[in-house]
Formats: C-alpha cells, sequence, structure tokens
C-alpha cells in the first residue's frame, strides 16, 4: 500500500504554501478530486491584506479585522496572522512572486470592505488568486507530486491517529494512501447554496470528512455572503470583487437611490454582513439592485476579468451591473491550534477548511489569502518539527458502509439552503429544513462512502445538517448569522434588558 510523509487534500493557496515549505524536507502527495486549478483561490478576484503601507501598521489591521468579525475573533491568532503575513509574503516576493504596482514603482494598495486604509495588494488586477496559485504550482512541480481527479472521501485511522486516507478516482475505483501527517485543505461550503461565488467542487467535503471521524468542528452557522455576485435572468454569473467598491463604485436600488447611505458609517464599504442583508431586504421588497461602476476610472484596465465576464454576458458598456449576494466563505470549520493541529492526532486543516479564529464572526475582506500563507506556513512548520513516528502497521479502514438512501439532487439541497439557512434565518425556517434534510439522510448511520456519485451528496448533506444545527442552536445574531427571530446579539440583548429595566425604575421614581 502506498504511503508517505505528508498527504495534501485539496490544491488551493494555503495547501501550496504548506507543500513548497514541507517539500523541502519531506514527501509531500497533494490529492484533488477535480483539476488541480479548479479551486476558489485559483479563482479569487480581490486581494490579499497586508499592512504594508505607509503610515499602516499591523495594530490598525488588526482592530479592522476584531471589528469586522464582531470582536468573535481569537485575538492571538489575528495578531499572529497581521504581524507574521507582511513578512511571509516578503519571503514570497523575494523568491519572485509579483503584485501590481503604481507607476512610480510602489506597491498599489486598494481598498476593500471594513478596511481603514488601503492596504489590499493584487495581482493581475482582478487575478490575484491565479497569479499566486500559478506562481507556487511552478514553485512545488519538481518536489511535490499531485493526483488529480482522486477524491479523498475518508480519513484512515489507527489507534487514535490518522494514517492517512480512502480515495475514490473519477473511475470508480477505490483506493487506500497511508501518510504519517494528513493535511485536510478542501475549501469551504460554498456549493450547499444556490447563488455562489465559489467553484462547484467546493461541496464541505473536508469537513464531512472530518465529522465522519469525530474531529472538533466549531462555528459552522457563521456564512459569509458576498454582496455582489453578478446575477441575471435567476443565475448567478460571477463575483464583482469589493475592491471595485473600494474605487468608488457604490449600490443603487431600481429608483437610482443609493441603498447604504445611513446603513452604516462606511456605507458601501460597510462589513460584507451588513452590505449583503440590505441588499437581501431590497431584493425581498421586489427591488432590483445595482452596482454603478460610473464612478470607477479605467474600469476595464484594473478589473480584466470582471470586464471580461461582463463583455461575456452582454453587460458591456453598461455602468450598472445587477447584483445580488451569494454564499462566499465559511468563518467556521475544523478547529485547529497555531500549528494547524486538530483534535485527531495527525490530522491538520489548513485554509478555508480550517478554523483558526482569525475570521470571528465575520471575516473581513482579503484575510482569506493572508491566512493561507501564515497558518499554511505554521503548519508546515508544526509539522516539521515532529520526530517521526513508527509507521503504519495495521490501520483500520473505513468501514464499508453503504451511504444512504435515495438523497435529494443537489439542486434542491442548494435550494433549501438558501431559503432557510441563507442570508436571514429563524427558528422556523431552520427546524423544517432539519426535519427535510433527516427525511433523506442520518447523519449519524454514515460511516463511509463507496461511490464517487454519492459522495458529493453525503457531504453536502452532512454538512447541510451540520449547519442548520449549529444555526439552530445559536439563539442570537452575530455577523455572518443572522436571525431574524433573535437580531441582536447577546451582548446587545444584554445591554438593551438594562436600558429597558433602567427605564422602568426611572419610570417608578
Ligand atoms: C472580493 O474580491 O470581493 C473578494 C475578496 C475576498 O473575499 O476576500
Amino acid at each position: 500500500m502506498p504511503h508517505t510523509d505528508v498527504i495534501i487534500i485539496g490544491g488551493g493557496l494555503s495547501a501550496l504554501i504548506a507543500a513548497r515549505k514541507l517539500s523541502k524536507h519531506k514527501n509531500v502527495i497533494i490529492f484533488t478530486k477535480s483539476a488541480k486549478t479548479s479551486s476558489n483561490s485559483y479563482m479569487a478576484q480581490g486581494g490579499i491584506a497586508a499592512a504594508i503601507g505607509r503610515g499602516d501598521d499591523w495594530s490598525s489591521h488588526f482592530e479592522d479585522t476584531m471589528a469586522a468579525g464582531c470582536h468573535y475573533n481569537d485575538g492571538d491568532q489575528v495578531r499572529t496572522l497581521v504581524q507574521q503575513g507582511p513578512e511571509y509574503l516578503k519571503q514570497l516576493m523575494e523568491a519572485g512572486l509579483e503584485f501590481d504596482r503604481e507607476t512610480d514603482g510602489q506597491m498599489a494598495l486598494g481598498k476593500e470592505g471594513a478596511h481603514s486604509r488601503r492596504r489590499i495588494l493584487h495581482a493581475g488586477g482582478d487575478a490575484t488568486g491565479k497569479a499566486m496559485t500559478t506562481f507556487l504550482f511552478r514553485e512545488i512541480q519538481s518536489s511535490v507530486q499531485i493526483i488529480e481527479q482522486e477524491m479523498a472521501v475518508d480519513l484512515v485511522i489507527e489507534q487514535g491517529r490518522c494514517r492517512g486516507i480512502k480515495t475514490i478516482h473519477k473511475d470508480g475505483s477505490v483506493n487506500f494512501h497511508l501518510a504519517e501527517h494528513t493535511i485536510i485543505a478542501t475549501g469551504g461550503v460554498g456549493s450547499l447554496y444556490k447563488y455562489t461565488s465559489n467553484h462547484a467542487s467546493v461541496t464541505g467535503d473536508g469537513i464531512a470528512m472530518a465529522y465522519r471521524a469525530g474531529v472538533e468542528l466549531v462555528d459552522l452557522e457563521f456564512i459569509q455572503f458576498h454582496p455582489t455576485m453578478l446575477y441575471r435572468h435567476g443565475e448567478v454569473l460571477g463575483l464583482v470583487s469589493e475592491a471595485v467598491r473600494g474605487e468608488g463604485a457604490c449600490l443603487i436600488n431600481e429608483n437610482g437611490r443609493k441603498i447604504m447611505d445611513h446603513i452604516h458609517p462606511l456605507g458601501d464599504l460597510a462589513p460584507r454582513d451588513v452590505v449583503a442583508r440590505q441588499i437581501f431586504n431590497q431584493i425581498q421588497q421586489g427591488s432590483e439592485v445595482f452596482l454603478d461602476i460610473s464612478p470607477v476610472s479605467n474600469f476595464s484596465n484594473r478589473f480584466p476579468t470582471i470586464h471580461r465576464l461582463c463583455q461575456e454576458n452582454d453587460l458591456d458598456g453598461s455602468t450598472l451591473l445587477p447584483v445580488i449576494p451569494g454564499s462566499h466563505f465559511l468563518m467556521g470549520g475544523i478547529k485547529t491550534g497555531r500549528g494547524g493541529e486538530t483534535s485527531l492526532p495527525g490530522l491538520y486543516a489548513v485554509g478555508e477548511a480550517a478554523w483558526t479564529g482569525v475570521h470571528g464572526a465575520n471575516r473581513i475582506a482579503s484575510n482569506s489569502l493572508l491566512e493561507g500563507i501564515v497558518f499554511g506556513t505554521l503548519t508546515a512548520e508544526n509539522i516539521l518539527s515532529k520526530s517521526p513516528s513508527s509507521l503504519v502497521s495495521h490501520p483500520v479502514f473505513p468501514n464499508h458502509h453503504a451511504a444512504a438512501g435515495k438523497l435529494p439532487e443537489k439542486e434542491a439541497i442548494r435550494r433549501m439552503m438558501t431559503e432557510y439557512a441563507g442570508v436571514e434565518r429563524d427558528q422556523q425556517g431552520l427546524v423544517k429544513l432539519k426535519a427535510w434534510l433527516e427525511e433523506s439522510f442520518d447523519p449519524y448511520a454514515v460511516k463511509s462512502i463507496d461511490k464517487r456519485e454519492t459522495a458529493e451528496k453525503v457531504n453536502m448533506m452532512t454538512v447541510a445538517w451540520l449547519i442548520t444545527t449549529s444555526a439552530l442552536s445559536r439563539r442570537e445574531s452575530r455577523g455572518g448569522h443572522y436571525r431574524t427571530d433573535f437580531p441582536f446579539s447577546k451582548s446587545e440583548w444584554g445591554k438593551k434588558r438594562i436600558i429597558r429595566r433602567l427605564h422602568k425604575q426611572a419610570a417608578v421614581i
């Protein structure tokens, strides 16, 4: 049976960062379930936030990250992110990674939602993810084996330790691959929703796999909806980066009224959850919402990917882009420590699949690529610091257990999640969604998966159920989790109760 030092599941930025560092000392294999470039990182338009500009410093980046995250973030981890990020970025630039510059050679720094300064680096205008992953693929091409079209479906566990993975190849063959260390880097859950900015292959696989192995998960109810997905005839066509609003574009309704005025002091650049809810509410009230790009100078050069997207969809030359919110990022995930370690020895998680605590209840723009760099590196360093354990003797392979009965179609799962666990939720809808999921699926029964056709659906159902039950149990609103029946955070409720009590006391006096 093949075995190696480190297996990485997924080919996004954090996976490649970890692989690059590890491969100097270890044998590393990356598995991707489709083509290696089928990742959210590859598609990322928005850039990478780093406090490198004149007058900027890590403490300002720290404050902005905490405020956008509703102070639900892990402060120590955020400090690590914003302090170490610029140094790791510098190392990558010294190795040849290039970002856009102004004509005078200075770094071109963009602005995005909830950042108080211009601190977003971009590459190729709005093709930052492609530039970064292409650079890293080149860096690891001779040192890391990449196996494409091989979907990891379960973890192999021996005596309470992760020993590798079970995979199903595109041709249906089932294989086992053993390793001393396994890293989950499978991304988030975007494709559980009807409208999403994510690659279609992002179906929560790593999180579902971890759940089946009893690994600790956290904060799955916190899902970020990106406010501006280009939308026409009932379909989402692609992302319109927040950087466009950073260059002056604004959101208007069909009457031409600016919809972010008076909603938040940062207006169109308010935190994403606030902007997404305002657009959602306008649409619920029957109005279309448009991003007015007329204030943006040199749009086609500055945003070539979005410009192409508009051209392909007969919106060339139009300055009013129809938009709708779409699922974008999962703030929760597999609980990890500073070095990517999970609750299962031998198993690590990085990138969007991991909960590092840096995003709190709502991720600030362009912190995810930075998270990939910082925690991808720290995870690699953690693994390199371990002394070798005796390799696999008798691993326990995941049970060959029939996954489930007839599962709903993916479209039905997406429809139900969008309706009942979307931008806004409430008890009644979540109870209905939970009952619907449990009709055809027992989340406690699935032990392992043997068929590729069902694998994604089982994972989607599993993670949908986890999100739903998490959302049900959080009886408050905070960041990406908005309950219309509990529209305040617990601390806001506390304050309101005190004020009401004071009012009552005042009335008595
Ligand atoms: C965007 O370009 O608006 C997305 C960037 C991000 O999610 O960080």
